[in-house]
């Protein structure tokens, strides 16, 4: 497994970001995306140490170094985030109900559950990124949004290849009543992400109804890949440089 040397070639492929242009959203996209900007940057600034000494306990030092790297592009979103914010005039939240429920969700389990309850949040960004991407024209933002799309993708196909290989030995009955539990929890997310950004979905051209749907589609692939052993398709695997070989 070369995740490691995906993160680190990454890292420096940053896409360049106009900022001196300066931000400029929509008119009616500016309060909505404020609001949900605001708790993404909040969701993806920590600073990850119990997923750091949980990953420790595969004794792999490349996956834990490759965790490193990937707690390190969760907080450059923050960063860039914090940046849109504060070129708007908003202020960074210090709490929101929807982070402190995830992060006492991921304290229950070991790296398993952890890796589940963080890929709910990963699988939605996916769709809900898309959706600001496609609903602005303001180039800092759609540079912002592009970049975290890109990583985003890598960062749910690094955590599905990990899962993957922690199920391995895994019971059919276990794995069933897995993927029961992981999507009432991923279903009961979407509705909480629907009910909290639907103006932001709304301003970026999305249904509440195309954003379950597709979160859907989006679930169903990941679950197949962890818990049938599904490989992961020869383009997502192309995608990701530095994995294949
Ligand atoms: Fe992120
Ligand atoms: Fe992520």
């Amino acid at each position: 497994m070369s995740w490691l040397t995906y993160f680190q070639r990454n890292q420096p492929l940053q896409q360049p970001i106009p900022w001196h242009l300066g931000v400029h959203p929509e008119p009616h996209l500016l309060r909505p995306l404020i609001a949900s900007l605001q708790r993404f940057q909040l969701g993806e600034s920590g600073e990850g140490r119990r997923l750091k000494r949980l990953a420790a306990t595969l004794n792999d030092p490349d996956y834990t170094d490759a965790i490193g790297l990937f707690i390190a592009e969760e907080q450059r979103h923050a960063a860039l985030m914090a940046q849109v914010l504060r070129a708007v005039g908003a202020r960074l939240l210090r709490w929101h109900w929807s982070d402190a429920a995830f992060v006492l969700l991921r304290r229950i389990f070991g790296l398993r559950e952890e890796l589940l309850v963080l890929l709910v949040p990963e699988m939605m960004a996916r769709r809900f990124f898309r959706a600001l991407d496609d609903g602005t024209r303001d180039p800092v933002l759609r540079a912002v949004f592009a970049q975290i799309i890109h990583d985003e993708e890598g960062h749910v196909a690094f955590h599905i290849d990990t899962l993957r290989q922690l199920f391995a030995d895994t019971s059919l009955l276990r794995r069933v009543v897995t993927r029961v539990a992981w999507r009432v929890l991923y279903r009961v997310a979407c509705l909480a992400v629907i009910c909290d950004h639907h103006r932001t979905l709304r301003a970026g051209g999305v249904s509440p109804l195309e954003f379950w749907w597709d979160c859907g589609l989006i679930f169903d692939e990941a679950a197949a890949q962890v818990l049938c052993g599904c490989e992961l398709p020869r383009a997502a695997v192309a995608a990701f440089p530095g994995v294949a070989g």
